[in-house]
């Protein structure tokens, strides 16, 4: 039988330089770029917030001030759209507040690579199971996609990974997995590669940035060993780590956007922006009548 525990506390990596959106990035972390109403951080934290995580741990660099300013109480604010009888602005701002003693701040002090940033977190971890999830990758869908691999953990265990088809061309982007079992929905991994070329791919399965890790990935991770593009790589402490725990990787129902790349990030918020209640039928008019100059 596996040992089930709940998943209670999320790791989020924030410390990165955001270089692709330069000079947007200049000064503001690339977490705060907003798809449609709220910026990519926010949107994570909601999703992990959707799935029951009590603790946020976000592992932060310099210049990165911002996101703990935004998810806190701002009184001056609550009070002119009080005043104001904004209720519904009122709602959405209190709506992005971190209550007191959830939110938890470490430092990545260096460039170091996901595993070490991971790692900056073990101490706020602990010995329990918990999420990652990467403010670069955005999943639209009702159901959020770290709930859905809640679900298959509950019935699993072990560590699971959220996965996307991708083109063979594209390997080189992501950590692939080799996979042992496939039923369509679920796969079980036997191997797991950052970043291979094309022809050494085991599979065109790749990990999209959401993470279901028991705490012994650390043991691992401890060792600071250098991978892919020479940075402490997860998918390496994780690879390791297969040989002693199950891993599965689940194929989430949901739009997928990699918003580390500024063509996925305008994907987003085309596709967010059509789907708000209160604007999706004029931003329809609008990609249409841009369409139209194209045909
Ligand atoms: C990271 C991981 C990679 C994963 C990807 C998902 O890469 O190292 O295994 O597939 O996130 O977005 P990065 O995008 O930081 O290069």
């Amino acid at each position: 039988m596996n040992d089930i525990r709940p998943i209670r506390k999320a790791v989020f990596p924030v410390a990165g330089l955001g270089t692709r959106f330069l000079p947007a990035t200049k000064v503001m972390p690339k977490e705060m770029l907003p798809i449609n109403d709220r910026p990519l951080i926010q949107h994570v934290f909601e999703e992990a917030r959707e799935a029951g995580i009590e603790e946020f741990i976000f592992v932060t660099g310099r210049y990165k001030e911002m996101l703990e300013e935004h998810f806190d109480f701002q009184p001056e604010l609550e009070q002119t759209l009080e005043a104001r009888g904004k209720t519904d602005m009122l709602q959405k701002v209190r709506d992005s507040e971190i209550p007191a003693g959830r939110l938890f701040l470490t430092r990545q002090p260096r460039p170091l690579g996901l595993g070490h940033a991971v790692w900056c977190a073990k101490k706020l971890v602990g010995d329990e199971p918990f999420a990652v999830l990467l403010p670069d990758d955005i999943i639209q869908n009702p159901t959020g996609c770290l709930q859905q691999m809640i679900e298959t953990y509950n019935e699993k265990g072990g560590n699971v990974v959220a996965v996307k088809n991708i083109a063979r061309e594209d390997t080189g982007k992501y950590g692939i997995l080799d996979i042992d079992k496939d039923d369509g929905h679920t796969v079980s991994v036997k191997g797991l590669v950052e970043k291979p070329e094309p022809a050494k791919a085991p599979s065109t399965l790749s990990i999209i940035g959401r993470y279901i890790l028991q705490p012994e990935v650390f043991e691992y991770l401890d060792a600071f060993e250098t991978g892919a593009g020479n940075e402490i790589q997860l998918t390496d402490a994780m690879a390791r780590l297969l040989g002693r725990q199950q891993f599965h990787g689940l194929r989430f129902d949901g739009n997928h956007f990699d918003c580390g790349s500024r063509l996925g990030f305008i994907e987003a918020n085309i596709a967010y922006g059509l789907a708000d209640l209160d604007i999706g039928a004029d931003v329809e008019k609008i990609v249409r009548g841009h369409a139209g100059n194209f045909e």
